[in-house]
């Protein structure tokens, strides 16, 4: 089936089996298509201990309220299973024109060198190099990974990021912290940046906000500034922390 001709249900296998051959299954996700009907009542099929989130207009990802891993690995699991498709489900000149402003708030001068942590498939790559600065991806996901790979960016996982000795002025994280990410990966990418260098990232709708900032204040972490940004509201909330 097409993807873009269903609504979809992703589900981690820790909450339930793949019944009669229905949906797709990738490692840890169960993704099962769904009517617009079903899609529209979506949270009733989510199980309880999750909260259904919607995103790209199509999906529903059910993510576990408490137990931050397990909501990593559903994460995981949709970006991989969607891979290949990213592009075709996001606004692209919407991501670029957010990850221009990121790039403007973090006040850098080139050839400063810059992280795009949650890189996606790799838009930041372009509109940062043509300019000077030296950037490098970060993903969880191997096939957004490869994707940023074939535009040119050098790509991480957090892990293998956080072994290297490259130092970074500053971090850029369009459209990702609203997920409410396993702060693990923040941590490992908040230790290769330099004193003085600041993170920056919109937070869409505000989702997760709460849980950003907790992070960041357990990474000691100076709150520069958290508030919408003057006709950039459609891409919510933006968050400026430097570390000290
Ligand atoms: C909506 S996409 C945004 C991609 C890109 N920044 C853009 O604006 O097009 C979110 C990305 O965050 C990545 N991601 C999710 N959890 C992550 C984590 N814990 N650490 C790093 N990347 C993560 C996903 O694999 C995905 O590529």
């Amino acid at each position: 089936m097409n993807r873009g001709d269903a609504f979809w249900l992703l589900v981690h296998t820790a909450f339930g089996e793949r019944e009669n051959g229905a949906g797709e299954s990738d490692g840890d996700v169960l993704a099962l298509p769904l009517s617009a009907d079903q899609f529209a009542d979506v949270s009733t099929l989510v199980p309880a201990t999750c909260e259904p989130y919607l995103v790209m207009d199509r999906f529903c990802l059910a993510l576990p309220w408490n137990n931050d891993h397990l909501r990593q690995e559903t994460l995981n699991g949709f970006f991989r299973w969607l891979g290949r498709d990213y592009e075709r489900f996001i606004e692209v000149p919407r991501n670029i024109e957010n990850i221009a402003v990121l790039v403007e708030l973090l006040g850098l001068t080139p050839p400063a060198v810059i992280a795009d942590f949650g890189c996606g498939s790799g838009l930041a790559y372009s509109i940062c190099s043509m300019v000077g600065y030296s950037i490098v991806g970060i993903d969880t996901c191997p096939v957004m990974r490869e994707l940023a790979s074939a535009r040119g960016m050098r790509t991480f996982s957090p892990v293998d990021f956080s072994t290297t000795d490259i130092v970074l002025d500053g971090v850029i994280s369009s459209y990702v912290l609203h997920f409410g990410l396993e702060e693990l990966s923040v941590s490992l990418c908040w230790s290769r940046l330099r004193r003085g260098g600041v993170f920056v990232a919109n937070v869409h709708k505000a989702q997760g906000l709460e849980r950003a900032l907790a992070q960041f204040t357990h990474l000691k972490g100076r709150v520069l500034s958290v508030g919408l940004r003057a006709g950039m509201e459609r891409h919510g909330i933006y968050l400026q922390v430097e570390k000290l």
